[in-house]
């Protein structure tokens, strides 16, 4: 859908490029993209809705704001997509990220395919955090379990549990826009989680769920975990993404306090994943 929007441009050396992507992503941006700059450094664009004011966004060291433009009503994905490819992720599925209209790619054997076109919500699977998510998810195994998909963005994680065969699966997000998109995905793909916008308190604090699927960056997840431990039947599992290595030993820590053991983790790039049971 076209609508304004604020771009903003950082230069920054290579080795800081996850942790301001994780700064963006806090601040709530709708799509990243880095570029490599023409003095060896990266150059990262951030994009924002158009009229929000400070964004507050904590700049790592050495990251310079080279530009803050508002750009006019466009369809800023269309050229992103038209460079975009169909890929393969954890063993099973294949996501192919164009608009529906285009080309079918064939899709390799034993794989299983999952429309996700790039528009404006997280997750279309490219991205290490929902890679890893969706790896320990195929190791773990949901089918027959009774899934939360905590920051659905696109709805992908959602998906991937319905065609692993969970007997539910439940997604919600807080940007408001996020559950209209997987929708849209949902009817693509034809798989129908719940969906909703909002936050863990709309949800009935009893043990509903077998899993719980996190892959949202620890400062904006980690203060509701007490509430999802309560969602959580005893024995049952999350798994946490979005994390950065760096920041692992502090949330499994976190972790341990509310009751969970490590079952199983992932790593790619600066990013680590973990499957954790509930005791
Ligand atoms: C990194 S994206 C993940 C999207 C998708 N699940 C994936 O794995 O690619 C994180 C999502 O969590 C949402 N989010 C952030 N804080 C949240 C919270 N406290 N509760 C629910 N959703 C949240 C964001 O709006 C964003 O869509």
């Amino acid at each position: 859908m076209a609508m304004p929007y604020r771009r903003l441009s950082f230069h920054l050396p290579p080795g800081l490029e996850d942790a301001l992507v994780a700064e963006l992503w806090l601040a709530g941006t709708q799509g990243v993209q880095s570029l490599p700059g023409d003095d060896g450094r990266l150059r990262v664009e951030a994009y924002f809705p158009a009229g929000e004011g400070d964004l507050g966004i904590a700049l790592p060291p050495a990251v310079e704001l080279a530009a803050d433009a508002v750009l006019p009503d466009a369809d800023w994905f269309a050229a992103w997509r038209e460079r975009a490819r169909p890929f393969a992720v954890g063993r099973t599925l294949f996501v192919d990220p164009r608009e529906p209209e285009e080309a079918q790619e064939e899709v390799p054997a034993g794989r299983a395919l999952l429309r996700l076109p790039a528009r404006a919500a997280f997750g279309t699977g490219s991205h290490e955090s929902t890679a890893l998510a969706l790896e320990l998810l195929e190791d773990a195994g949901v089918a027959g379990r009774r899934v939360l998909d905590v920051g659905t963005g696109t709805g992908v994680l959602a998906f991937a549990a319905l065609l692993g065969g969970a007997r539910s699966v439940v997604g919600f997000d807080v940007d408001a826009a996020s559950p209209f998109h997987a929708r849209d995905n949902s009817a693509l793909n034809d798989l129908h989680p719940w969906l909703f916008a909002g936050h863990l308190g709309a949800l009935r604090e009893r043990p509903l769920f077998d899993l719980a699927l996190v892959n949202v960056v620890p400062e904006q997840i980690l203060p509701e975990m007490p509430q999802l431990v309560r969602l959580l039947r005893p024995g049952g599992e999350a798994l946490l993404s979005g994390i950065l290595a760096e920041r692992g030993r502090q949330v499994l820590d976190r972790m341990r306090g509310l009751g969970f053991v490590e079952r199983d983790r992932r790593m790619a790039g600066d990013w680590i994943a973990f499957r954790l049971g509930r005791a």
